[in-house]
């Protein structure tokens, strides 16, 4: 299972697409780590580190983008942040009480979720933005 880019993911707004491939770029390095055996828990646990530190601040970017440019659907589009960021901070607890089960459900999880909020959630944010001029 690898995140494969296609042209669909590319949005149209330069800052936010250049995060989107550094997150899948990261997202996919966790994926081949994982799948390739059992590397010592303290380099999965940075690497889950490295993508959580990375989508945070890429949130902050959007938000602020949203923030600043009065969107309409930013409570919306930040309820679908925290979700992430939840869910994410339950799997850094379930991989530091040594539960590796959690992997297969982690990286479904992180694909599934990063490729449907840049298909449908942040691709709404994008039009909106091109429209005033933001690209
Ligand atoms: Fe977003
Ligand atoms: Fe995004």
């Amino acid at each position: 299972m690898i995140f494969e880019w296609l042209d669909t993911y590319n949005l149209n707004v330069k800052e936010i697409d250049d995060q989107h491939h550094q997150l899948v770029d990261i997202l996919n390095r966790l994926n081949t780590f994982i799948t390739k055996g059992a590397p010592a828990k303290d380099s999965w646990l940075g690497l889950i580190n490295e993508l959580s530190d990375y989508a945070y601040f890429h949130f902050k970017t959007e938000e602020s983008l949203m923030t600043r440019h009065a969107f309409e659907y930013a409570e919306e589009h930040q309820e679908d942040h925290a979700f992430f960021k939840n869910k994410i901070e339950y799997f850094k607890v379930a991989f530091e009480t040594d539960d590796m089960n959690a992997a297969d459900e982690m990286l479904y999880f992180l694909m599934v979720w990063l490729q449907n909020h840049i298909l449908i959630v942040d691709h709404k944010l994008c039009v909106f933005l091109n429209k005033k001029g933001i690209i």
